[in-house]
């Protein structure tokens, strides 16, 4: 099987938003589809691991922000790289957010907002394919939406191994290089010789988090 023949289906970058008790929390998918146009639904593909699953599925509801090729990527550090159990990640001003029907909605270059409601949640081996009846739905800008390939090949992004689409980097050269742990994402040269308050440009975690290759 040519397992490059999957890398050529599409996506998007969606932030999910959902609650811990009343604490906003959620993490970052490529994976939203419209699956019906009438009284609308849609579906996500969430990792069993992330909190985010556990917080949709106490609560039966969630908020989608589609995100914009505007989209900092501090947004999509703090929600697609860290974890709600151990991080409050809308705390601080990292990035503009709002509740939206009481959820949390991003706004830092967001295209729109969508809230849903949980209809039913299919279990696969590492993933829950969950299916949402949508609640409301708001334009917020007339940005391009943030791809899924403009991600990876504009803003140079990575995708941990939660997201159904992860790849493992390859090694591409023959110089010293160095991955972060987080993200993926290879440093090329001594790292050693980076300033201590170097952090990883796609993930901002620090340098301890690189192990050299
Ligand atoms: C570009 C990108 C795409 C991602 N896509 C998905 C996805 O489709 N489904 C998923 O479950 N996780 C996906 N993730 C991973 C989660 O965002 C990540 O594991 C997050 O840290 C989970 O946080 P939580 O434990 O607070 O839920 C993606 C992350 C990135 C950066």
């Amino acid at each position: 099987m040519e397992m490059s023949a999957l890398w050529k289906l599409s996506y998007g970058m969606y932030a999910i938003g959902t609650l811990d008790g009343k604490r906003p929390t959620g993490c970052i998918v490529n994976t939203v589809i419209q699956i019906t146009s009438d009284n609308p639904v849609i579906a996500i593909s969430m990792n069993k691991n992330n909190y985010t699953y556990d917080c949709i599925k106490r609560t039966g509801r969630f908020s989608v922000s589609i995100l914009s090729e505007k989209t900092t990527q501090n947004v999509i550090a703090k929600l697609g790289f860290s974890s709600g159990r151990d991080t409050d990640k809308f705390d601080g001003d990292i990035f503009a957010w709002e509740y939206m029907d009481g959820l949390p909605v991003v706004n830092e270059n967001s295209c729109a907002h969508i809230t849903a409601e949980v209809i039913t949640m299919t279990e696969m081996e590492t993933h829950y394919v969950i299916l949402a009846r949508v609640q409301d739905a708001k334009v917020t800008s007339d940005y391009n939406p943030m791809t899924y390939k403009y991600y990876h090949e504009v803003i140079k992004g990575k995708a941990p191994k939660n997201a159904p689409t992860y790849q493992a980097p390859e090694k591409i050269t023959d110089k010293e290089t160095w991955a972060c742990q987080i993200c993926g994402y290879i440093y090329e040269g001594d790292l050693t010789k980076e300033p201590e308050d170097f952090v990883c440009p796609i993930c901002k975690q620090p340098k301890s988090m690189f192990k050299k290759q």
